[in-house]
C-alpha cells in the first residue's frame, strides 16, 4: 500500500522525512505506547489476536504517571512517544493509555500520517453502550481521563440518540499499586472499594476500566463489585478492531506458525519493567532497552 508522501512540521520543529511514512508494508511493526506497564495488557491482547505481527512497545516510565498531568503536558509526552515509534517505521500506532488518548487523540490523528491509529477509549465506550441494560455506566480512570469527558462523548456518539447516565471516578492511587505488582493485596482491595463504592451506589450495571493499568486488577475488582456488574476491558476489543483495520487496509501480516517479535523500550528502570512486565505479559521479555531523551 502506498501512503502519500508527507512532510509535517510539529510545534517543536520536528521534521518528518517523507520516506519515513511513504512506503507502507505489512511486514512493518505495530507501535504501542503507554506511560508504563499498563499498556502490556493491550500488548497481551494484540499478541493473542495477531500472533504473527512484530510489535515495538514504548513505556514512558521516566514520566509516569500521566494521569495527574495537564492536558498540554500529556500531549507533549504522547507526541514524543509517537515520534519515537515512527522512527521504528511502524505501520500502525496503538495509544494504549487512556490518559494519552484523552489528551491527544485528535492531534495525533491530524499531525501524523500513520495509516491506522487505534486507542482504548472508543472501543470501550462502544462496548459499554452495547452491553448496558439499565443505561447506567461507570468509569474508573485517571484524573486526566475523567476530566477530559472523552468517554462521555464517545458513549453519546455510539448510543445513536439513546440516553445514558455516566458516572466517573478518578482512581489515581491504583496506578502505583499496579506498578508495584500489588494486584491481590488487601490494601489494593480497600482502595478499589473506596473508589467503586460511589459508582455502585449509583446502580451502575457496567463498569469501564478506563485506565490500561486496571485490567491487571480485574479479578480483585470483580470480587469488590460483585457479579452483577459488567466489567469492560478495552484491550481485546481494540485488538479485534485493529485486526479488522489492518486487514481492510492490506497491512495484515500473516505467516503461519511465526510468533512476531516484541521489542520493548522504556525511558527508565528497564530491570524493574522486565521483572514485573514478564508477570503481566505471561512471556519472557528479552532485552528491555532504555532510551534517553536528548
Ligand atoms: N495507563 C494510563 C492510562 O491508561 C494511566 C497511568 C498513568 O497515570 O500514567 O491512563
Amino acid at each position: 500500500m502506498h501512503v502519500p508522501a508527507i512532510a509535517s512540521l510539529d510545534d517543536r520543529g520536528f521534521y518528518f522525512e517523507a520516506g519515513d511514512t511513504g512506503r507502507m508494508n505489512a511486514r512493518r511493526p505495530i507501535g504501542i505506547f503507554d506511560s508504563g506497564l499498563g499498556g502490556l495488557t493491550v500488548v497481551r491482547a494484540i499478541r493473542r489476536a495477531l500472533p504473527n505481527e512484530d510489535i515495538v512497545y514504548f513505556g514512558d516510565i521516566a514520566r509516569l504517571p500521566y494521569g495527574i498531568k495537564s492536558p498540554a503536558q500529556i500531549l507533549r509526552c504522547s507526541k514524543d512517544n509517537t515520534e519515537f515509534l515512527m522512527e521504528k517505521r511502524i505501520k500502525a500506532l496503538v495509544v494504549a493509555c487512556n490518559s494519552s488518548a484523552s489528551a491527544s487523540l485528535d492531534v495525533l490523528q491530524n499531525c501524523y500520517k500513520i495509516p491506522i491509529i487505534a486507542d482504548v477509549i472508543r472501543p470501550a465506550a462502544a462496548e459499554a453502550v452495547r452491553v448496558t441494560e439499565n443505561g447506567r455506566i461507570g468509569i474508573m480512570g485517571t484524573q486526566a481521563t475523567v476530566r477530559s469527558r472523552l468517554y462521555e462523548k464517545y458513549i453519546k456518539k455510539s448510543g445513536f440518540g439513546k440516553s445514558f447516565r455516566v458516572f466517573s471516578v478518578a482512581a489515581p492511587l491504583l496506578v502505583p499499586l499496579v506498578e508495584a505488582g500489588w494486584l491481590r493485596d488487601q490494601v489494593t482491595r480497600d482502595v478499589i472499594e473506596r473508589y467503586t463504592g460511589p459508582l455502585l451506589a449509583q446502580k451502575i450495571d457496567t463498569l469501564i476500566l478506563g485506565c490500561t493499568h486496571f485490567p491487571l486488577l480485574k479479578e480483585t475488582i470483580r470480587e469488590c463489585v460483585g457479579g452483577g456488574t459488567q466489567i469492560i476491558d478495552a484491550a481485546p476489543l481494540l485488538a479485534d478492531g485493529l485486526k479488522r483495520s489492518l486487514s481492510r487496509s492490506g497491512l495484515l501480516f500473516s505467516a503461519n506458525g511465526r510468533l512476531g517479535k516484541l521489542k520493548v523500550y522504556v525511558s527508565d528502570a528497564p530491570e524493574d519493567f522486565k521483572r514485573i512486565g514478564e508477570r503481566f505479559l505471561g512471556e519472557r521479555l528479552l532485552g528491555v532497552k532504555k532510551v534517553s531523551w536528548s
